[in-house]
């Protein structure tokens, strides 16, 4: 890969006893929209845990954009461009959609009038969120939660946006939405790593993937090519 963005290099992680992720290898290009997909246990919500620094590594490394960020803090590792859209969304109850997508800026030492800036390109993005903003966020749709989760991680103006399960749950208006703003958001130059239990959605969007089964890797390659390999329709796309 001539030009990646983030190195996952002989990643291990687990919980107490037990090990989830078994030398995790893989790279992501620099611009691109890439994706992580695997059944339901493979290990995926682990490894953007362990990459955004919320549980410990026990071996490996990550490179993100030429620099070692295995062990930083969650704080730095968003400071240093990564921001992580958890699964299930996890937005903040009793707080308006304007103000979950604040939290996303927090860290920021912009100027108030770059920050609001950034808001409205949100609600470019998500006109809607714009019309509920003072609505407490979790009273919104699935799909609308997903928009605010998304427009949080962006506020944080990362190099690099994670999103675990993109689709899970939601309405395929709702996916058609969200993967035409992702689109957009790939165009002005954010690169992006999706996790995603619907294959079709994830290489729909994505053009490059890795396929993890408990706890490996054990295939990566373009979409185009990994949706024409016999294993992968055979798991995955029930061709
Ligand atoms: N907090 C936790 N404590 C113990 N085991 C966990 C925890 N979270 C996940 N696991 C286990 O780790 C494995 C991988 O889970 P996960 O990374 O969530 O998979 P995926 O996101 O691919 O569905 C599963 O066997 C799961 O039961
Ligand atoms: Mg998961």
């Amino acid at each position: 890969m001539s030009d990646p963005l983030l190195q996952v290099k002989n990643i291990k992680a687990g919980y107490g006893e037990i090990q989830v992720l078994w030398d995790v290898n893989f790279s992501i290009e620099k611009g691109a929209i890439s994706c992580i997909v695997g059944s339901n246990g493979a290990g995926k919500t682990t490894l953007l845990r362990a990459l955004s620094g919320l549980i410990p590594t026990r071996g490996g490394e990550f490179i993100f954009d030429g620099i070692p960020i295995t062990g930083l803090s969650t704080k730095k590792i968003l400071q240093a461009g990564i921001a992580h859209v958890p699964e299930a969304r996890r937005l903040f109850k009793g707080l308006s959609v304007r103000d979950n997508l604040l939290l996303g800026a927090y860290l920021r030492k912009d100027s108030r009038l770059e920050i609001n800036h950034d808001l409205e390109w949100i609600y470019s993005l998500f006109p809607i969120l714009s019309e509920r903003s003072s609505q407490d966020a979790t009273t919104m749709s699935g799909g609308e939660q997903q928009m605010c989760a998304i427009g949080r991680g962006l506020m944080a103006r990362p190099k690099l946006l994670l999103i675990d399960e993109l689709s899970l749950g939601l309405a395929p208006r709702a996916v058609e939405k969200l993967t035409e703003a992702l689109l957009a958001i790939n165009q002005q130059g954010l690169s992006i790593l999706l996790v995603e239990q619907d294959v079709m959605t994830a290489f729909d969007l994505s053009s490059y993937g890795v396929v993890i089964e408990t706890g490996k890797v054990t295939l990566t390659g373009s979409t185009a090519y990994l949706s024409e390999e016999p294993r992968v329709r055979e798991a995955y796309l029930g061709v």
